[in-house]
């Protein structure tokens, strides 16, 4: 406990130094006191995905594509390990008419054995409306949770270094092939 104690002191003093030293030259300015401009705490929208279905090859309408399942010869009920590359409008509102907003390019890959997961990765580049900028997001979309948490890892422009949490609920879904459905996101961001 002491030795921990001492460990994060001496940290803490070399911290300061270090900030100390840096301020003395103005090419080099600390970034120690440095605060990210604020921007908005509250954002919301709404992505639209169609999925590639080849038995239906709708190649004129779709954001979505799978690629190649996993080279086995057991079961594999879940698609574990299958990825789905995606490039979805976003909107304002939950129709996909409603007024645009920019998208969303990423990708999310099913990774559970025994149920529906799709682990998200993507960024959400808001192109049009009053805020502008991307916003980094990540995390689990587990199908039978009603909200899905996900996190806000950074952004740029008005998000520039937003953190935060992006709560997803599925607004609807059309299983009819080619599968479509539209997410909502609700964001609460820090700076
Ligand atoms: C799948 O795995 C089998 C057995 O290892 C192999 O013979 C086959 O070439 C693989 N197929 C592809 C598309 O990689
Ligand atoms: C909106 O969704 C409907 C129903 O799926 C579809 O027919 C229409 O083409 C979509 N419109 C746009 C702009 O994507
Ligand atoms: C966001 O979209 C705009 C318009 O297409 C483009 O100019 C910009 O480079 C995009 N940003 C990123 C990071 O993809």
């Amino acid at each position: 406990m002491a030795n921990r104690c001492t460990f994060s002191f001496v940290v803490m003093l070399a911290f300061a130094l270090g900030c100390a030293t840096m301020s003395v030259s103005p090419a080099s300015a600390s970034s120690c006191k440095r605060k990210l401009p604020c921007g908005p705490s509250k954002f919301t929208f709404y992505l639209h995905n169609t999925v590639y279905n080849p038995a239906v090859d709708n190649r004129n309408y779709f954001n979505s594509i799978y690629s190649l399942p996993p080279n086995i010869s057991f079961p594999n009920p879940f698609s574990f390990g299958v990825r789905n590359t995606f490039e979805d409008p976003l909107t304002e509102g939950p129709s996909n008419t409603s007024k645009s907003l920019g998208k969303a390019q990423g990708f999310y890959v099913l990774n559970s054995f025994t149920e529906y997961t799709l682990f998200h990765i993507f960024t959400a580049n808001i192109t049009e409306g009053k805020h502008k900028g991307i916003i980094n997001i990540f995390g689990q979309v587990r199908e039978v949770d009603p909200v899905r948490y996900l996190t806000v890892v950074g952004g740029t422009g008005d998000f520039l270094g937003a953190r935060g949490l992006a709560s997803s609920t599925l607004v609807e879904i059309d299983h009819t092939p080619p599968a479509k459905w539209t997410l909502s996101f609700d964001l609460d961001l820090y700076y």
